[in-house]
């Protein structure tokens, strides 16, 4: 099947070495294997993240992310595999003795210590002296903007500074390494997508290799150096958020990571496709018989004037338009093709001309030949 060749294996981690042992990763994680009961949860996951890095597990419900992220800090133990941190094996190390801080969805706080107390509890395993534990619980306060706030309790602040609170807890140990299951996930939107941007901004200033879980590819896109995406207990494509948007190396990745229009063909030869009775030219070599085309909303090209003698364009009917600010998002019923609906995205000037009082209900449509991508 193309998706299994697709996927991410331990020879692509181990840089297409297999015999090589694991060096150039910070954290290695190699052929993991986790089972419950008769499921497999974990199906030989390798994956190595370089020193200060920010890597996002991301896929969805129920494909292994949070049990990748617990067999890691040793709260789970794998049935097959090695975890190699900083050159050091600790696969079979107990949870204190791998050198991590961990962020979970809720934040986890005492609620009758104070935010300092709180801080400093994530210290207490160090037995340091009590005023190097005040220090960094101040200084850690003030990295996550909560410098005047010490003496209060966690009922008093909002939930996004709870988190805060909770993070300056993870890192006060100054771990090698910062994992982070769904952090965010508790928070309203506006608050989340402020987090975000500090999250990633404090995780780049201390340059803290972080694996953090997502289900959310938005998240993914704006925080991560590179995206592992999980599926069904493998990962099925890692990479850079732009290699995976614009290589999707599978029609799982294309349709998880943004958004997709799919097109049912016929393979006319290498280059040409039959959808609908329309004979698109493709850049890309075809290499099945029948299968879908792909290609994203913002590469579909939408004009009111004929098309002329333009490659793959064709006519459509306008559907339905959603005001976007910065443009339109169109839904359109391509002509000729039976049950397609392709959505684009358009400028404001486009979509007021298609959509407008004296809107033309009809338009060109115009798939480029280089935007596209098959899939069986
Ligand atoms: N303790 C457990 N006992 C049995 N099955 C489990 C256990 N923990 C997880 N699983 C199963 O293993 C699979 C992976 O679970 P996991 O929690 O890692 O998923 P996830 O990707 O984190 O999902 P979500 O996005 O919902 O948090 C699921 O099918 C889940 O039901
Ligand atoms: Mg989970």
């Amino acid at each position: 099947m193309l998706q299994r060749d697709n996927r991410y294996s331990a020879r692509q981690a181990a840089g297409g070495d297999k015999s090589r042992q694991p060096s150039d990763g910070f954290l290695s994680v190699r052929n993991l294997v986790k089972r419950y009961g008769s499921h497999t949860a974990l199906a030989d996951i390798s994956l190595d993240i370089r020193a200060g890095e920010l890597v996002c597990l991301l896929g969805p419900s129920g494909c292994g992310k949070t049990t990748l992220l617990r067999a890691i800090a040793g709260l789970e133990r794998q049935d097959a595999g090695a975890i190699v941190l900083c050159g050091r094996d600790i696969s079979h190390a107990p949870p204190q003795e791998r050198d991590y801080g961990i962020l979970f969805q809720s934040y986890a706080l005492f609620p009758n210590l104070t935010l300092a107390q709180n801080v400093a509890y994530g210290l207490s395993g160090k037995r340091a002296h009590r005023r190097h534990v005040q220090a960094r619980v101040e200084e850690m306060l003030t990295l996550v903007g909560l410098a005047g706030s010490a003496d209060k309790y966690p009922g008093q602040i909002s939930g996004g500074q709870q988190q805060r609170v909770a993070l300056a807890r993870a890192l006060a140990p100054s771990p090698s390494l910062l994992l982070l299951d769904e952090p965010m996930s508790a928070l309203d939107a506006r608050v989340r997508e402020h987090l975000r941007i500090e999250l990633r901004a404090l995780q780049k200033r201390l340059s803290i290799t972080t694996l953090m879980v997502t289900h959310d590819q938005e998240e993914a896109m704006v925080m991560a150096d590179r995206i592992a995406v999980m599926n069904g207990g493998v990962i099925e494509q890692f990479g850079t958020p732009r290699e995976l948007y614009r290589q999707p190396g599978s029609a799982f990745i294309a349709d998880f990571v943004g958004e997709a229009n799919w097109l049912p063909f016929e393979r006319i030869d290498s280059h040409r496709a039959r959808v609908g009775r329309h004979e698109l030219a493709v850049d890309a070599a075809l290499q099945t018989g029948t299968g879908k085309l792909f290609v994203r909303p913002e590469a579909v090209r939408v004009s009111a004037a004929p098309a002329g003698d333009r490659v793959n364009a064709m006519l459509a009917d306008v559907l339905d338009g959603v005001f976007l600010g910065r443009g339109y998002r169109l839904a359109l019923r391509l002509e000729g093709v039976p049950g397609a609906t392709v959505h684009s995205i358009v400028s404001p000037e486009t979509g007021d001309a298609l959509l407008g009082p004296h809107a033309a209900s009809r338009c060109w449509v115009e798939l480029p030949r280089h935007a596209i991508r098959a899939y069986a």
